[in-house]
């Protein structure tokens, strides 16, 4: 059993999505009488609540592993209990790494499902390198920014200068002391 692990794991998330406020994602069980669960994989990111939906009778989520410190049991009764078109079964799943799971009666036919819960994950399944931007990186670009405006302006002021230096002589001056 795993039960020690339960408190610091759940205390390392970062706040926020503890309370359930999380999205959702939805699996469709059994979906038109077709022995499977769909999507059979799932990426998510903590704090993120799967819904299974029954689309078809007489199928069960069963877990068959886990990563450690998480309490994820499937639906209940286990291998000895199935479950029929329209019903619901949630579970909001917190602690990061690789759960498997499947239909009791129909495990030999392939309905088998995984769910990859890690930071990042969930949207359209995009890759994880978008999340190791930090948002720090944002000001050297703005910095440049700042650098590149000043010496435009510098090239300007000269340009503006020189042009009235070479149109009106010496300086911008001489014309109102004539
Ligand atoms: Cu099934």
């Amino acid at each position: 059993m795993t039960t020690t692990a339960n408190g610091t794991a759940e205390g390392t998330q970062s706040g926020g999505g503890a309370a359930g406020g999380g999205p959702t994602q939805e699996v469709t069980v059994g979906p038109g009488g077709d022995l499977v669960f769909e999507p059979a994989e799932l990426t998510i990111a903590p704090g993120t609540t799967v819904r299974w939906v029954w689309d078809s009778d007489n199928h069960n989520v069963v877990r068959s592993s886990q990563p450690e410190g998480a309490d994820w049991d499937g639906t209940e009764g286990g291998d000895s209990e199935t479950y029929n078109t329209g019903h619901e079964y949630s579970h909001t799943f917190t602690v990061e790494g690789t759960y498997e799971y499947y239909c009791t009666p129909h495990r030999s036919a392939g309905m088998v499902g995984s769910i990859t819960v890690q930071e990042g994950g969930g949207g359209g399944g995009g890759g994880g390198a978008a999340a190791e931007q930090d948002p720090e990186h944002m000001g050297v670009p703005i910095q440049a920014h700042f650098v590149g405006i000043a010496t435009i302006l510098m090239i300007i002021v000269s340009l503006v200068y020189t042009f009235f230096v070479v149109k009106y002589g010496e300086s911008p001056h001489t014309e109102g002391g004539n």
